[in-house]
């Protein structure tokens, strides 16, 4: 295991909760429409625009606006979730996730961002996690989001290790088979009945140590 590719939302902090309040807001005010709950996890891992897509089907709306309104609603919506994380402090890490970051430093693996989202160097930033890491990959530079390799694919890029020699970690089913197709073991976090594909389960972020992620990747 030489290189750690993570997702950041929902594995280094809980801002699924923050994307899920402002795509419902949206999808109330501008749409008319109710989110169902389901959604939060439906969204997770898919990219800004891949987002508003599936809540424009959702309300049966596909066609209804031209891409110049549809992009003025997602940017809506980041309006209203900037908001949200602005809040955002080290307080707010998901347990056991700077203890992991210290091990792998220790251990000379090199750590990787492979986030579906724009907002990924500012989060960090203000989770003070920016320094803990050697690279975040762009995924405006990417062609395809998850469940596609691409992310995946740069995040290992940036840090020069074949992704074969990395491990991903997700709570996304999106973002396990993302890693899966980038050729690295995956990791997820969260529920084993929604993470089937993953190389190994664990139930929270507490659970993520180095010799898990070590096992993960031998097995
Ligand atoms: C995007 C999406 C959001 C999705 C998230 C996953 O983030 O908006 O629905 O859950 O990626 O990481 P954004 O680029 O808007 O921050
Ligand atoms: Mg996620």
């Amino acid at each position: 295991m030489q290189g750690v590719l993570f997702d950041l939302d929902g594995v280094i902090t809980d801002t699924a909760k923050f994307h899920f309040k402002a795509w419902s807001r949206l999808a109330k005010e501008k749409l008319g429409v109710t989110l169902p709950a389901s959604f939060e996890s439906d969204l997770k891992g898919i990219s800004r625009i891949d987002s508003m897509n599936r809540i424009l089907k959702f309300a049966k709306m596909e066609n209804k606006y031209s891409a110049d309104e549809v992009d003025a609603m997602a940017q809506y919506k980041n309006e209203l979730y900037l908001k949200e994380i602005g809040k955002l402090t080290q307080t707010d890490i998901f347990p056991g996730i700077e203890n992991l970051l210290d091990e792998l430093a220790v251990n000379k693996v090199k750590l990787s961002v492979a986030s579906a989202s724009k907002n990924a160097p500012f989060i960090l930033e203000k989770l003070g996690l920016r320094e803990q890491f050697d690279a975040i990959a762009d995924p405006a530079k990417v062609a395809h989001g998850k469940p596609a390799p691409d992310i995946f694919l740069e995040a290992a890029a940036k840090i020069d290790v074949d992704p074969t020699k990395c491990v991903g970690i997700e709570d996304a089913k999106a973002g396990v088979e993302a890693i899966k197709s980038a050729g690295a073991v995956a990791v997820g976090v969260g529920d084993s009945n929604d993470l089937k594909e993953a190389d190994s389960v664990v139930a929270s972020t507490e659970e993520l140590t180095y010799s898990v992620l070590e096992q993960a990747f031998r097995k």
